[in-house]
């Protein structure tokens, strides 16, 4: 059975059940790269500070590389009596070292290590899932050429509201996930100060220096405050809080695409590759895929919520429950980068049912804000000008026509200056053309809002 780093002051056995309740070897694995970074910084700043030699620290770093390369590849046991990464890691340097292994845990905690790995790992994970934004933005912008024209309804309480370019909708996610690429690089920013050197709780009597381990490991700085530094979790709050923002935006454009994709709305297909079949039902063709990007985005919500309701009872410097923060954020991260994997893929691949669209864009009036609007050109009060349509709407869903069907005189019935460039604004295909606010649908607004995306996005 492997020795306990601490069992100097232990004569018992711990029971096993108390091995296998207390470990975390079976998430924390996944540690290993980073705790092996952040040990040979640690390890090189401990010689430049005379703390051990220039060998001493040659044999660690090397050692750690040898190490780390055989859990990588799946050659090293792990123990459960060993309780976690950093201890398998010590205790393996120690077996092979003798007595410099036993130096590298000088002026150190597995306290201030656990949340040195913690940070680096989460500003790894970030990186990439700041990647794979980036490409969930772009898919959507180069769909945005392939779209260029196609006009699409637009809903407000799931009815139908005002037409759109189709490239409205796409850039509009690309503008919430920029907000979410703004909130990761936020977080990063203020996780990235070093632990490093907190020890325990209260820092050391030794000469370390911890701005050389800060540099080292790409912080900007050392935490300031020891008793703070191995109770604060806030970056992994941040964090997935910021991950379950990209989850909820990614669940509510499946919930869109999923509706899309119904007989009832008619506007997308997906391809074979991103949907699958019914065990019963023979011709069915499910969203599989984008119904889970939705079902999941209940994983990362939630590990927001149990990282906030495991530290909100914790007094200073570090408490065990600590330990279960993994288990949370490696699920966040999995998930998310699972959904964000896939995503791209569905955009670039599905494809708008055009004629489908088209067939009914005339229905559901989304021209009577247009024509709302021509009166306020009249000089018609706005509330006025709304209940006039209204009741012109009212007057056309009982007769079956649609606004432009309605002829000059009856127009000029509600107005006498209304003249021939009525029919300018009415119908979907000019409803649209006249929108002109800034980021508003229409098709010039529109190019100028791709123009920018394909600029900031390196497309153009
Ligand atoms: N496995 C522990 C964790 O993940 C490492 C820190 C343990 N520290 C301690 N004093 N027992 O939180």
């Amino acid at each position: 059975m492997a020795e306990k780093p601490w069992g100097g002051r232990f004569d018992g056995e711990t029971d096993p059940r108390v091995e296998a309740f207390t470990e975390s070897i079976s998430f924390d694995h996944r540690l290993a790269a980073v705790d092996v970074r952040g040990s040979q910084a640690h390890a090189r700043m401990l010689a430049s500070v005379g703390l051990l030699t220039e060998n001493e620290r040659d044999a660690i770093v090397d050692q750690l590389d040898v190490i780390l390369s055989e859990i990588t590849s799946g050659q090293f046991a792990f123990h459960v009596e060993l309780e976690d990464v950093h201890m398998h890691i010590e205790s393996a340097l120690i077996e092979r070292l003798g007595d410099i292994g036993r130096k590298l845990h000088t002026a150190r905690s597995r306290n201030d290590q656990v949340s040195t790995d913690l940070k680096l790992y989460v500003r790894d994970s970030l990186d990439t899932i700041d990647g794979l934004l980036l490409e969930l933005q772009r898919a959507f912008v180069s769909r945005s050429e392939t779209d260029l024209g196609v006009i699409l309804p637009a809903y407000t309480h799931l009815q139908r509201a005002q037409p759109v370019q189709a490239i409205q909708y796409w850039l509009a996610y690309c503008e919430k996930f920029a907000r979410d690429r703004g909130r990761l690089a936020d977080c990063r920013q203020r996780l990235n100060v070093s632990p490093l050197g907190a020890a325990a709780l209260a820092g050391t009597s030794l000469p370390i220096d911890r701005e050389q381990t800060a540099n080292d490991l790409g912080f900007d700085a050392p935490a300031g405050n020891s008793l703070d530094i191995s109770s604060d979790r806030d970056f992994l709050v941040e964090f997935t809080s910021a991950l379950a923002l990209v989850a909820i935006h990614l669940s509510g454009w499946a919930e869109e695409w999923i509706l899309w994709c119904s007989t009832e709305f008619d506007m997308i297909s997906l391809p074979d590759a991103y949907t699958t079949g019914s065990s019963i039902m023979p011709q069915k063709r499910n969203p599989d895929v984008l119904e889970l990007i939705r079902g999941k985005s209940a994983r990362v919500i939630a590990a927001t919520n149990q990282l906030m309701v495991l530290l909100k009872g914790l007094p200073l410097a570090y408490n065990r429950d600590l330990q279960e923060d993994k288990i949370a954020v490696f699920d966040a991260i999995d998930t998310t980068v699972a959904c964000l994997e896939l995503a791209p893929a569905i955009v670039n691949t599905a494809r708008l049912n055009i004629d489908s669209i088209a067939d009914r864009l005339e229905d559901g009036f989304l021209d009577a804000t247009a024509l709302m609007e021509y009166l306020i050109r009249l000089q018609v009060p706005m509330r006025t000008a709304h209940e006039t349509v209204g009741r012109l709407v009212a007057r056309c869903e009982s007769d079956g026509l649609k606004l432009a069907d309605l002829t000059l005189e009856q127009f000029q019935e509600i107005h006498a200056s209304i003249d021939e460039s009525i029919f300018d604004v009415l119908g979907t295909t000019n409803a649209v053309a006249i929108l002109s606010s800034q980021g508003s649908g229409g098709p010039d607004p529109v190019s100028h809002s791709l123009a920018h995306w394909q600029q900031t996005l390196g497309l153009d």
